[in-house]
């Protein structure tokens, strides 16, 4: 075990209390994941930090750190109890796509009396909600691949959507009424590990030892700037020691608010004794090393966010389990296999042009269109949309992730006491996920990469499928040794390649797109406040037929 260097230490702390003052020390604190907002103590600011690696994008929002403040909304969208019934007077609705918002968007117009078609591209409904097991294939624009996991329901690949946060109440309460069992994914293990390239000499850390070793030295610094009067702001006596208190309490510090490490990071020799070394407490990781890796830029406040926070859920045996049961409620609706190849306006409404699976165009006219086709695949399609709305979809981008799963037996769970939970890493594999169900079982599928961010998806994207499990096995590696041993079965999808998405989720602002373009409307999840949720494609479901509503009742 390496000792903690005392001179970043000594850089760190002496320096801080006799000259540096408050500024100095909060970036050093931001640094090391802490920022705090402390009456009368100064709070940190963001635009006074160091410039750091740019991130991979959190895939819920934009910043690695908590986004600002939403503005309150204005005037939210009505919700389904509050459309009137009847509304709908038989008017005729062309739903293009069958994922989340448009089943959505048919279940809740059914309802209200409206006759609803959906035109689905493919056999199947769901859109990106959909879950890989034995069997299955994944299509890609240049590579077909099927899945060889073992024919049992607890081995499947959620490729698309894969955890929902608690807060995600409108798909929480269909999942109520359609009666799918949930049960809790985890997002943050402490047994998991930090992988980087650019410290500790590419050693992975247990995620308990980095969080808390990076607490500890936080606490201390700033208890040290703290008892040396050195912060910009004065503090009362009480604030003085309040904060001194929280620091211990938040860093493990001892009495005198020194960090000497704690059992919070674990014991010597804890993952080699099967359990039995419970004596000696682990000695802190190396500060600089703490400093020198990405774990702090990004990785240890992930799951801060609030989309990201605990409680998230997954349903019981693979996210498809919502998309089926949407499914059934809207089967009536639904036309499989139909391409959409135009869409026009009409004097009256909207003229669909479709090709059928023999090859046929099929003309179908109607009132009113709910487009959810994803804008990197409907720019494509001959539309007489508006200039503003076509130059939007035009320019609309879209995060290009990608994952690869393995069937494995369970070695992270029978010698890491790993259940559930995300491995990091900064190489390009980005995360490895562990499964959130089945524990104790001999076999899982492990999610060997998902690459969310900055270029790293596209790197696979250009991969054939072999190479991709094989960049993915070199890499995960580094953090597994035993994996290339153990995984068996890979498979991936690219979602920039997979036909009638061309994309993971939507990632521009929406603005034209948010006002129907003569009777055609637009919704998706990159039309909503919760781009790359499925919550966010209800609500723009919700925002869609809440404008055809609006219109029809105001006749
Ligand atoms: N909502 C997606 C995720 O959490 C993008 O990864």
């Amino acid at each position: 075990m390496k000792q903690p260097t005392s001179i970043s230490r000594r850089h760190f702390l002496g320096s801080i209390g006799k000259v540096a003052g408050s500024s100095v020390m909060l970036k050093a604190a931001a640094a090391i994941g802490l920022t705090m907002t402390v009456s009368g103590c100064g709070a940190s600011n963001a635009s006074e930090l160091p410039p750091v690696t740019p991130p991979p994008t959190d895939p819920v929002t934009p910043t690695p750190t908590d986004p600002p403040t939403p503005p309150p909304a204005v005037n939210p969208d009505p919700r389904p109890s509050d459309w009137p019934q009847g509304s709908g007077n038989n008017r005729t609705v062309t739903i293009l796509g069958s994922g989340i918002a448009g089943m959505t968007a048919a279940f809740e117009m059914n309802k209200l009396g409206y006759q609803c078609t959906i035109l689905e591209a493919t056999a199947r409904a769901g859109g990106r909600c959909r879950t890989i097991r034995a069997g299955d294939t994944i299509e890609e624009t240049d590579s077909v691949q099927s899945c060889q996991f073992d024919n049992d329901p607890t081995l499947y690949f959620n490729p698309g959507p894969s955890r929902i946060p608690h807060h995600h109440d409108l798909l929480l309460g269909y999942c109520r009424q359609f009666a799918i069992e949930l049960e809790t994914f985890t997002n943050e293990n402490r047994a998991a590990l930090y992988h980087s390239t650019n410290a500790f000499n590419g050693q992975p850390q247990l995620a308990r030892r980095v969080i808390a070793d990076s607490r500890g030295y936080i606490s201390e610094l700033l208890s040290t700037a703290v008892n040396q009067n050195a912060l910009d702001q004065a503090l009362t006596t009480q604030e003085r020691t309040d904060i001194i208190e929280m620091l211990k309490s938040y860093g493990a510090l001892s009495p005198n608010s020194s960090y000497t490490g704690s059992n919070r990071a674990g014991f010597e020799g804890q993952e080699n004794t099967g359990g039995t070394g419970r004596n000696t407490p682990i000695a802190p990781l190396d500060l600089t090393e703490i400093l020198n890796s990405d774990f702090w830029q990004y990785q240890t406040s992930f799951a801060e966010t609030i989309n990201q926070q605990p409680t998230l859920l997954q349903p019981v045996g693979g996210m498809d389990k919502i998309a089926k049961a949407f499914e059934q409620q809207v089967a009536d609706n639904i036309t499989y296999q139909a391409v959409v190849t135009q869409i026009l306006k009409t004097d009256s409404g909207v003229r669909i042009v479709y090709q059928d699976q023999t090859g046929s165009d099929v003309v179908v006219e109607s009132d009113y269109c709910i487009c959810t086709i994803p804008a990197t695949v409907l720019k494509n399609i001959d539309a007489d949309f508006s200039p503003a709305h076509q130059n939007e979809i035009d320019n609309f981008n879209y995060a290009n992730p990608c994952k690869i799963a393995f069937q494995s037996r369970r070695f992270w769970e029978q010698e890491h006491n790993i259940y559930g939970g995300i491995s990091w890493t900064n190489q390009n594999i980005t995360q490895i996920w562990y499964p959130n169900s089945g524990f104790g079982r001999d076999q899982g599928v492990i999610v060997g990469a998902y690459t969310f961010g900055s270029n790293a998806g596209d790197s696979f994207a250009i991969l054939s499928p072999q190479q991709r499990l094989n960049t993915g096995i070199t890499q995960a590696n580094q953090l597994h040794p035993q994996y290339g041993n153990e995984v068996t079965n890979g498979i991936s999808i690219c979602w920039p390649k997979v036909p009638f998405q061309l994309g993971g989720w939507g990632t521009s602002a929406a603005n034209n797109l948010l006002n129907a373009d003569g009777n055609i409307y637009f919704a998706g999840e990159h039309l909503s406040n919760l781009k790359g949720w499925q919550e966010g494609a209800i609500l723009s479901a919700y925002h869609a037929v809440n404008g055809i509503v609006e219109r029809d009742t105001m006749l």
